[in-house]
């Protein structure tokens, strides 16, 4: 973490500064969130959220559109006692007449946090390098480490009595998206068996599974990636997305032809898994194509309590940069502030 403007910030804790990628924290980091979001599910349901992010700002930067990642870190923020700003490329000078480095040195002076949404990689890149403050991937071409974490920590709840991670084995059908990757990532980091499933051509590019490969060698874990639809049988998590971004509607009826019926997620299909197979789904869903609404539906799927735990990953993830980054005034300095403040007010 780069030296911050502000004193607030207390640099001698170490560890992530940012959270870019999947290699950007260690499986330790990633236990320590998921036990915020244990704690933190619980007081929410108690109605009874400490105010943990009370009187900070996280900017939330999207260049693209987005339901879940947009509104669970702007209700975090708020149930946390804090503000979300929703920042369009329509609100704010970036990417037009305002550099990145510049906008991220503004609102690193201004904000606590700083989430973006990115068209560009290199834009959440130059953020990072110039923001004194921690910056989230709100989704990238590449990654998606929000989303991971709600994922693991839904599989976690789901997940048999008796079962670890490391039993498991997790079959991502479809395209080598930035979900696919980051599940790539993380599930070989985290000692789980990974097997991407869909057509040649949209298998996972060469330095990923490199990365992958160093995973392995440390955690046990094991990858696979085929177009061959059968080897779902060796699978207990099943987990879709659309098999075109937006960025992609000009290659859509080239996609369908390629995945479609193949590598659509169906009943059938989901009865071919492992017995007692969960299936997830980031979401947004296109209904009867990559997945069907009967299989969306099913007893196995956990798509919803997934988009949920969004909300719940956001809680834990303002939490934890706010806790390492920030330094609480003792009551002390707040009585000398105050006392200071009050006194010239009573003078004006
Ligand atoms: N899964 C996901 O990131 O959803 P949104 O695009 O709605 O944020």
């Amino acid at each position: 973490m780069k030296t911050p403007s502000s004193s607030a910030t207390d640099l001698n804790k170490q560890g992530m500064e940012h959270m870019i990628s999947m290699k950007d924290f260690s499986t330790k980091e990633m236990d320590n969130m998921m036990e915020l979001m244990d704690y933190l599910k619980e007081a929410r349901k108690d109605n009874a959220i400490p105010q943990l992010f009370e009187g900070k700002s996280v900017a939330m930067i999207f260049e693209a559109g987005s339901t879940r990642t947009r509104v669970s870190f702007e209700v975090a923020a708020t149930l946390l006692g804090g503000h979300g700003l929703f920042l369009s490329p329509k609100d704010i000078h970036l990417g037009g007449k305002e550099s990145i480095d510049d906008t991220a040195r503004v609102l690193s002076r201004m904000c606590d946090i700083i989430m973006a949404r990115t068209n560009e990689p290199e834009t959440i890149d130059g953020l990072a390098r110039m923001s004194t403050v921690p910056v989230i991937n709100g989704l990238d071409t590449r990654f998606h480490p929000t989303q991971m974490l709600a994922d693991l920590f839904t599989i976690k709840e789901h997940m048999k009595e008796g079962q670890k991670l490391s039993d498991l084995t997790l079959a991502f059908m479809g395209d080598a998206t930035d979900v696919c990757r980051s599940l790539l990532l993380t599930c070989t980091k985290y000692g789980m068996n990974f097997k991407q499933i869909g057509p040649v051509k949209y298998q996972m590019e060469q330095e990923w599974l490199d990365i992958a490969d160093e995973y392995c060698k440390e955690s046990g874990a094991s990858y696979e990636i085929t177009d061959d639809v059968e080897k779902i049988s060796e699978c207990n998590v099943v987990y879709g997305d659309s098999f075109y971004w937006v960025t992609q509607y000009d290659e859509k009826e080239e996609r369908l032809a390629a995945f479609m019926p193949d590598y659509v997620i169906t009943e059938e299909l989901m009865a071919k898994a492992q017995p007692g197979a969960m299936l997830l789904h980031c979401l947004p869903a296109n209904d009867q194509e990559e997945v069907t609404r009967e299989a969306l539906e099913g007893d196995y799927s956990v798509a919803f309590d997934e988009a949920e735990n969004r909300l719940t990953a956001q809680m834990a993830i303002l939490v934890y940069f706010t806790n390492k980054f920030t330094v609480t005034p003792s009551e002390e300095v707040k009585k000398m502030h105050a006392d200071k403040i009050n006194n010239l007010l009573k003078t004006l």
